[in-house]
């Protein structure tokens, strides 16, 4: 992996709560999403985020790509806070910070074929200046998904789950990003299906040197992609290391417990080759 030692997103004592509901009296009730989170990202690099289904992972990740606002603590991209920059700056960041989530209808809509999908953003964006160019982006994109140019005609609803997730992986690539949050990006395929993702993926952030924050509830998942891994209960970050830290020597009973969740002959590490 790339590792040049200069972290992109630096996460500093980072907080998030909810207002819930509002009790007697008028009272309000408020759920601590996250709390007090700190960890930095290498350019290059993917750190993982995993833990259990209400842990903060997601809330974690909208703060990171500047979609939510930390009740508390600092967010740095390229060394400065976001909260430090105008709101141009703020809106070109919108680019170089890309999303996967676990379904791919949250990033493709379906009544957009897949030329209009990895177009759009090269248009708003200004990327590609004639439709001619454009064309000719949008195939590289599927050439680099590994999907036939034939799509670019298609609705997202005639692709194959794992095809869609290509898709959504493609239209995020559109725009060039340097950072890429994935929430939980294999977790509706197949076991079969996840592997191919999970390599194309990899393949993807070196030909490209992108940054990964990789969130996941499986730790199996995680153990292909990252190189540091930070693990999550209620909203804190319990246990943070390179990933055989945490395979080898994990030192937390939650940690323990998430590595016991994975079935021991089916370890999806060490298998390389795309299928
Ligand atoms: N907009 C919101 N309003 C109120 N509570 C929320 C909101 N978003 C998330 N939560 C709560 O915060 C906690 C963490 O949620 P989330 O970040 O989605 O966890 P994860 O992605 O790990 O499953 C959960 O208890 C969830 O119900
Ligand atoms: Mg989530």
């Amino acid at each position: 992996m790339n590792q040049q030692n200069i972290p992109l997103l630096s996460v500093r004592s980072i907080t998030k709560r909810f207002p819930v509901r509002t009790g007697l009296l008028g009272k309000r009730i408020w759920k601590t999403a996250v709390n007090e989170v700190s960890f930095s990202i290498e350019q290059g690099s993917t750190l993982a985020v995993v833990g259990e289904s209400g842990s903060g992972k997601s809330t974690l990740a909208l703060m990171a790509l500047d979609l939510l606002a930390p009740t508390a603590g600092d967010i740095l991209y390229q060394n400065r806070p976001f909260s430090d920059r105008s709101r141009e700056e703020r809106r070109r960041l919108r680019r170089d910070m890309q999303v996967v989530f676990q379904d791919p209808y949250a990033s493709l809509n379906g009544r957009m074929n897949v030329r209009e999908a990895l177009t759009e953003g090269m248009i708003i964006h200004r990327l590609a200046d004639s439709p001619a160019e454009r064309e000719e982006r949008a195939l590289q994109l599927l050439r680099q998904v590994s999907m036939p140019p034939e799509s670019l005609d298609r609705y997202p609803h005639e692709f194959s789950g794992g095809q869609r997730q290509r898709i959504a992986i493609a239209r995020a690539l559109s725009v060039n990003p340097s950072f890429v949050v994935l929430d939980e990006p294999t977790s509706a395929l197949d076991v079969s299906v996840q592997s191919q993702v999970l390599n194309l993926l990899r393949r993807l952030q070196k030909e490209n040197n992108l940054t990964y924050l990789f969130i996941s509830h499986n730790l199996e998942v995680v153990s292909y992609l990252a190189d540091n891994v930070a693990v999550m209960e209620n909203g804190s970050i319990v246990e943070m290391g390179s990933v055989d830290d945490i395979f080898d020597r994990p030192q937390k009973e939650y940690t323990k417990k998430l590595l016991q969740a994975i079935p021991a002959i089916d370890l999806l590490r060490g298998h390389n080759e795309e299928a």
